[in-house]
């Protein structure tokens, strides 16, 4: 979604602002802007356009000077990408600049007020009413921070915001609901940012706002508070990520690079977690002994997006493994549906960033009616991790790249440590758990003999890139692969991908087939591979073109064009197939020449509805 950036100190805003954005442009990249104060000089310097935070930086003057600044990368809500409804927003007087992530949702009614109070708007956007609130109450010598907590306590919505006055450049008021915040203390100098990433290159030292707090920053330190202004204590962490994993280091896309780094991010999810004694798996953040997890009598997977497909390998797994009934459902769905909340049902939810809005509120709703939820989660200290009541973080290390890959398959890695644990507090066998653990510790060399395909991989993916659509089918174990290797293909690429169980093909989608729609079928060489070869055969029949992925090659006639991937025990072996498919997708965006890392309308973390 979009990001926030602001710096206090001795030094010039302007180029820490432009960095930070630069780092932050993954979350939204529609339109980018700055304001800057500077000591006894009057009024704030602003700089807002539409596109790219490259295109912003070229048009920043050289004299843009000023210790204490906000900077803001949007993905369009409220109106559409403009120079007008780029952040920051300003009130009439132009004394109060605001960044804002979220959504206010009463802006209209707020709007409607102000304007009968005679406030001119600017720009379509909700944020602009906070600037327009702010200035109403900075009056009779209010301080900034009383005139944002009473702007705030009109607001319904959620935000992370980041407020600067033109008359008092000492500090920089933020406040989270909903949307992160996180301050980063360095020396003499402080930063915010909606995200860490924003400020690895300057501190690792960071304090996390919780929601309902707000924040007074100074260049030499801060003040936490509530909204009814009760002070509160915070204490600083220290960021493990380092700051060379938000680089590309030498490749032409983040997406290559996270596809190329998922044997070390799997090899960091298993690590010190096989238990090679019990044939099981160790999770101490579960917070939960072998009793209790015997106790569950069903599991349920909650997430959005690629983290939904993660979660659907993962029902899989936990079922084949502890044979306790296990469902996955977009938490976007679920959330809205009155879910039945059972207390003998384990619930999970999935998220890379630990951001996602509709992930988040699905936690909710499960917490509010008394139900038990687990977290895999990526970012430590995140939103949803902290919702839940234990949980998996899988250790992936930063993700940027739009499309999930390497959090992806780290999620499955997780789930299979997860399910081996609860199999073997039930009824797997020692051998069949060693079996699944020795599997596991196999992955991460066997995905990197599938990332060594890469040349060939690509020549295919230039071959079916021309074709306006495709389909991808697979069978039980992979029918998630499937669905997840249609996702990865349209998100970046834009060719429109379907994905269908195989067995379902002759039900509807066969009509389609034509030598113009070609499919990606996943065929492992486990009990269903002769269904699996008859459906390529009916595809064949129709003259349709197969690209197949598995283990074994077929004769010739069912398809000449197959990845063959490293066997691992059957349970395991979709995380293998999946991986050509992240390859397949992204040089087909590459000879498509898509913008890899920010495909349209699509932004990282969803952080509204
Ligand atoms: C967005 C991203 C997807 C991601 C989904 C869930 O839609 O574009 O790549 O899978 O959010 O994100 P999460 O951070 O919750 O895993």
């Amino acid at each position: 979604m979009c990001g926030i950036v602001a710096y206090i100190g001795p030094r010039d805003a302007a180029p820490i602002l432009l960095e930070g954005l630069a780092r932050l442009e993954y979350r939204g990249y529609d339109s980018a802007g700055i304001a800057v104060a500077a000591k006894g000089s009057a009024g704030l310097k602003v700089r807002k356009q539409k596109g790219r935070v490259a295109d912003l930086a070229a048009s920043v003057p050289a004299r843009f000077k000023g210790g204490t600044g906000i900077g803001h990368t949007r993905w369009a809500t409220h109106g559409e990408p403009s120079d007008a409804n780029s952040h920051p927003h300003l009130d009439g007087a132009e004394r109060f600049a605001v960044v804002h992530n979220g959504i206010i949702e009463n802006a209209d009614e707020l709007r409607a007020k102000l304007q009968s109070e005679g406030v001119v708007f600017r720009s379509e956007t909700d944020t602009e009413v906070l600037a327009h609130l702010v200035a109403a109450h900075a009056v009779d010598g209010a301080e900034l921070e009383d005139a944002v907590r009473a702007a705030l306590k009109r607001v319904v919505g959620t935000y992370g915001i980041a407020v600067l006055d033109a008359e008092r450049p000492d500090r920089i008021v933020v406040a989270r609901n909903g949307s992160p915040i996180v301050l980063g203390i360095g020396e003499k100098e402080m930063f915010a940012a909606s995200d860490v990433a924003a400020l690895v290159r300057y501190t690792r030292q960071v304090v996390h706002l919780d929601d309902g707090e707000l924040a007074t920053v100074r260049a030499d330190g801060f003040s936490t508070f509530t909204q009814d202004a009760r002070i509160t204590a915070k204490e600083p962490s220290t960021v493990d990520w380092e700051e060379a994993e938000y680089d590309t280091a030498g490749h032409a896309h983040f997406l290559i690079k996270e596809i190329t780094e998922q044997p070390a991010a799997v090899e960091r999810t298993l690590s010190g977690r096989i238990d090679e004694r019990f044939a099981t798996a160790h999770l101490g953040g579960l917070n939960m002994d072998a009793r209790e997890a015997r106790a569950f009598r069903r599991v349920k997977i909650l997430g959005c997006g690629s983290a939904y497909y993660a979660g659907e390998m993962g029902a899989q797994l936990v079922e084949e493994l502890a044979r306790i009934p296990a469902h996955a459902e977009p938490a976007s769905e679920f959330r809205y549906r009155n879910p039945v909340i059972e207390a003998d049902t384990l619930y999970i939810a999935v998220s890379q960033s630990g951001e996602t809005y509709d992930t988040l509120a699905a936690v909710q709703e499960v917490k509010r009616k008394g139900g038990r939820v687990l977290g895999v989660v990526n970012t430590v200290g995140s939103a949803i991790a902290r919702e839940c009541d234990g949980g998996v973080y899988l250790h992936a290390g930063p993700e940027i790249s739009v499309a999930s890959t390497k959090a992806f398959v780290s999620t499955v890695v997780a789930f299979a440590l997860i399910a081996l644990h609860l199999g073997r507090v039930h009824d797997l066998s020692p051998a069949d758990g060693a079996r699944i653990a020795a599997g596991l510790k196999a992955l991460p060399g066997q995905i990197r003999e599938v990332l060594e395909q890469e040349k060939e991989i690509a020549a295919l993916a230039a071959k079916y890139a021309r074709h306006e659509g495709m389909m991808f089918v697979g069978r039980v174990r992979g029918w998630p692969v499937a669905r997840e290797g249609a996702q990865k293909l349209k998100e970046i690429s834009y060719v429109h991908a379907e994905a269908y169980p195989a067995s379902e093909l002759k039900h509807g989608p066969l009509a389609l087939i034509s030598p113009e729609l070609p499919t990606v079928a996943i065929v492992p060489d486990d009990e269903l591979l002769e269904k699996n070869l008859t459906t390529m055969g009916e595809i064949r029949a129709r003259r349709g073109q197969v690209l197949m992925v598995g283990h074994t090659r077929p004769e010739a006639k069912f398809t000449e064009d197959v990845i063959l991937v490293p066997r691992n025990e059957p349970e395991l072996d979709p995380i293998l197939l999946t991986v050509p498919l992240q390859l397949l997708a992204y040089h087909a965006a590459v000879a498509l020449e898509r913008d890899v890392d920010k495909p349209r309308n699509l932004a990282k973390s969803v952080t509204v509805e």
